[in-house]
């Protein structure tokens, strides 16, 4: 995480919004901010380099690294090329995955792949996002909801009975225009008239994404639970998308979760994309919580539209 700190106080500063509206729309009381000066992969790099530290690996080790984002140092050369010099993992395939805030969940499915189908036998899978560089300061509705964050996780081949169970991967391109960075890429490229008219921040329907975050979050865990033959309450995590606090406590109470079994970190760190569910995993490692043989759920959905989950057995 970022250091720097931007509470709902600071924001009332900023646009008309207040505390109290933050806080009962969407669970949010603080975000973090990358200082000026540094990049999506100053994050991606400080993440990495603790993962691969806690699996004990080198990053020479590294067969692949892919790196979930919509917050790119650049349109062109990727990200994960440029945390692959950063880490002197040479010997590292590299891909960058946008999949919005399906990101992580995308991007953990791709390498898993590589390593089911023997090709790769270790893989870095970084979620990072800078969302304070395409928020529009000046937009209350989008403005208080976003934040920076990295996180990162090594996946290995095992002989043991565990790893990825099951996936869940789906995306729907007619929900495109509901969030949108409009202008930087092809279709409208920069000018002083898309700087003028703000169309490098990120724009969103707000409304219509939580309907349809609502309804795809159950759908996603349904289809999974049926394919494994599991029920909610077999799960001892469930890691959600933080985009809304009301969001995640509406799934958590239709399936009659308890409250530390969907781990919450919107509070204070607001809506970080990809990043959030790598985040929140660390946090529960961290606090001793989420150990080996845990069986975890997580879902995700953002911009695409795409949305997607995963079984784990920890
Ligand atoms: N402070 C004060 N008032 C505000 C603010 C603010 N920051 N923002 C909006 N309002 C006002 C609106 O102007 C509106 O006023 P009006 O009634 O006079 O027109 C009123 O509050 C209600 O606005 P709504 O948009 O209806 O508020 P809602 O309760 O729907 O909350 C929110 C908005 C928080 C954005 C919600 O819709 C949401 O969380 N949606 C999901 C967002 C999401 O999941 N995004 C994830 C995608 S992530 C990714 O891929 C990056």
């Amino acid at each position: 995480m970022p250091a720097q700190i931007i509470t709902n106080p600071d924001l009332e500063k900023m646009v008309d919004t207040s505390d109290e509206w933050i806080v009962s729309r969407t669970g949010i009381r603080e975000r973090r901010k990358l200082e000026d000066g540094l990049s999506s992969v100053d994050l991606s790099e400080r993440a990495a380099r603790e993962a691969l530290k806690r699996a004990a690996l080198e990053p020479s080790d590294l067969d692949l690294i892919v790196v979930a984002t919509v917050t790119p140092d650049y349109p062109t050369p990727s990200s994960s090329c440029l945390l692959q010099a950063r880490l002197q993992a040479y010997r590292a395939a590299a891909m960058d995955i946008s999949a919005g805030c399906t990101g992580f969940i995308y991007a953990l499915t791709v390498a898993h792949q590589f390593i089911c189908s023997g090709v790769y036998r270790n893989a870095l899978v970084v979620g990072v996002e800078i969302l304070t560089r395409i928020t529009d300061w000046e937009d209350r509705s989008t403005c208080v909801l976003f934040g920076d964050g990295a996180g990162a996780v090594v996946l290995q081949a095992t002989g043991e009975d565990r790893g990825i169970l099951n996936f869940s991967l789906k995306a729907d391109g007619r929900g495109a225009d509901l969030l949108i960075v409009p202008a930087g890429g092809s279709a409208m490229p920069a000018s002083p008239e898309t700087l003028q008219n703000r169309m490098h921040y990120l724009k969103m329907n707000g409304n219509e994404i939580f309907k349809f975050a609502v309804r795809v979050v159950e759908e996603t865990l349904y289809e999974l639970m049926e394919r494994e033959n599991f029920k909610a309450d077999d799960f001892d995590f469930l890691f959600l998308h933080q985009a809304n606090l009301r969001i995640i406590e509406h799934i958590r109470k239709r399936l009659k979760l308890p409250q530390e079994k969907v781990p919450v970190n919107i509070d204070r760190f607001g809506n970080m994309s990809s990043a959030t569910i790598p985040i929140a995993i660390h946090e529960e490692i961290l606090a001793g919580r989420l150990k080996e043989g845990a069986l975890v759920a997580m879902v995700a959905f953002g911009a695409g539209l795409t949305w997607g989950g995963m079984l784990v057995k920890w």
